[in-house]
């Protein structure tokens, strides 16, 4: 039986997380063109998603559209919401046999929205999302990642020293307390070549999933 101390977790449920410019999009796409040559029935996507809640949070962080933290905090929650339990959301992939793999999940909001609004109210929202089987962070120093993201033209709101300092260690006191209530979560070192991280990445999905993909 499930103890009360660990949260309940999607089984073949892979997410990616990082501060910006930590690498969690190309080694994605690595994963993706993995899957796809071994023939595993999977999902990619990812969080914003593309749905309408997403494209509506696009445009707070680009700029657009202002919004106070709260409310980026309840959009995001939404969001999560409809991608997790909507039509062709993550629940439908997984009990159709596929393996998930999200670019970011809960500890973003845990650490992006805890970092501009307090941490109770996205704890409060994110509280009753299931733990994915296997979350991989990709720890980079944010002087690093955001040299990574200089040469784009138009940087989004979080996309800045002070804010990823910030979201940087707000992850670091996430992953503890998720850790503690029994969510597996491996680090890998972002600061390494992509072709580096990319192995690490498979010899975790590998081990977690039981599929040889390398
Ligand atoms: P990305 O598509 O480049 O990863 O950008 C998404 C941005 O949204 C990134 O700065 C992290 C942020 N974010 C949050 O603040 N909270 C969340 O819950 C999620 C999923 C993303």
């Amino acid at each position: 039986m499930q103890s009360q101390d660990t949260d309940f977790a999607l089984k073949n449920f892979i997410v990616l997380e990082g501060i910006d410019g930590s690498g969690t999009s190309t080694q994605m796409r690595f994963i993706e063109a993995a899957f796809k040559e071994k023939g595993l029935a999977h999902m990619v996507t990812a969080e914003p998603t593309g749905r309408p809640e997403g494209q509506l949070i696009r445009k707070i962080l680009q700029g657009e559209l202002d919004a106070d933290p709260g409310t980026v905090a309840h959009l995001f929650a939404s969001d999560r919401h409809q991608h997790l339990y909507g039509k062709a959301g993550i629940v439908e992939a997984l009990e159709s046999g596929k393996l998930v793999v999200c670019d970011r999940y809960v500890l973003s909001s845990l650490a992006y929205q805890g970092s501009t609004c307090g941490r109770d109210l996205p704890e409060y929202l994110n509280a009753r999302f299931p733990a994915p089987g296997l979350t991989i962070f990709f720890k980079i120093d944010p002087e690093h990642s955001l040299q990574r993201l200089s040469s784009r033209s138009k940087l989004e709101i979080y996309e800045k020293m002070h804010m990823q300092k910030l979201v940087d260690i707000a992850y670091e006191t996430t992953i503890a307390q998720k850790r503690s209530r029994g969510w597996k979560i491996e680090t890998v070192n972002a600061e390494k070549p992509i072709d580096q991280v990319r192995q690490e990445v498979f010899t975790i999905i590998e081990a977690y999933t039981g599929f040889t993909i390398a």
